[in-house]
């Protein structure tokens, strides 16, 4: 938690505004990912999705492979508590549902889909992608497979084992890769470890997005090693999360955006 508050406040001293943004590119991304303020109409059925899981006292028993939870890792947990403390805010996932309307990746992947909201965001987003999402707990993967049912999104391929396994798995059939929510096993060498498997299948229209890169020293640096990566030309920290472009023909960037989207 210290290290989260030192980082923030670093955050704020030397993060800009839009206003004091130059690249064009990076304009776009702002206004159309982070300001925009339409209300998309499939987010209706995901906000009511959202609310019944975080009544719902039914409980799962939790295999974690990762790096836990900062609220608790027992070993078993009702719904309400995962939907409560696991899954993404509705911002972020808001965030990642205009992400992809802007960028119109074919193939997306999330890694940890815990039970399936922020997947369902990612479908909607746009309906003829592939969406591939892993799941390592498997009471957990059973009641994201139920809400996919529930929201019609049949199309979702959940897969069900650690990233370790899975991972290369998928790669290995796969040509590229347009789109990666990393969001499962906050450790350093396990992200430094899947973000180097999936560039090797980047394009230069690839988007990687990284959760809670500043969850833990480790994470932040294993963050700051992606961003330091030269196969990486801009890089987006938004404190909540970060995002990384492997454009062409662009000199290095990196900014550290100050926005409402940075505590949620
Ligand atoms: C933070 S939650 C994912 C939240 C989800 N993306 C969302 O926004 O709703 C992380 C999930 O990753 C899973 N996980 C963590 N480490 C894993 C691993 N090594 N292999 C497979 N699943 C893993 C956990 O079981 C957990 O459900």
């Amino acid at each position: 938690m210290i290290h989260k508050i030192v980082c923030y406040l670093k955050f704020l001293w030397k993060g800009k505004t839009k206003y004091s943004i130059q690249s064009p590119f990076v304009h776009d991304f702002i206004e159309r990912v982070l300001d925009d303020k339409e209300l998309y109409y499939s987010f209706l059925a995901m906000n009511h999705l959202k609310s019944k899981l975080q009544k719902n006292k039914s409980l799962l028993s939790i295999h974690d492979k990762g790096a836990g939870s900062h609220f608790s890792n027992k070993k078993t947990k009702s719904v309400e508590q995962i939907a409560k403390t696991a899954i993404s805010s509705e911002f972020k996932a808001q965030a990642l549902f205009k992400l992809i309307n802007l960028y119109q990746p074919k193939i997306i992947l999330e890694l940890g889909t815990s039970l399936g909201l922020t997947t369902c965001y990612l479908a909607n987003a746009k309906r003829n992608s592939e969406v591939i999402t892993i799941e390592g707990s498997k009471e957990i993967h059973e009641a994201a497979k139920k809400n996919f049912n529930k929201m019609g999104l049949h199309k979702i391929r959940a897969l069900c084992g650690g990233f370790d396994v899975q991972l290369p798995l998928i790669l290995q059939n796969m040509k590229e890769l347009d789109f990666v929510f990393f969001d499962g096993n906050h450790t350093k060498e396990a992200t430094l470890n899947y973000y180097h498997q999936c560039k090797a299948k980047a394009n230069p229209n690839t988007v990687f997005v990284f959760d809670d890169i500043y969850w833990s020293k480790p994470m932040t640096s294993a963050w700051n090693k992606i961003i330091s990566d030269s196969a990486i030309s801009l890089s987006l920290d938004l404190f909540s999360f970060g995002v990384v472009f492997f454009l062409e023909n662009r000199a290095k960037q990196h900014f550290q955006i100050i926005h409402s989207v940075n505590l949620n």
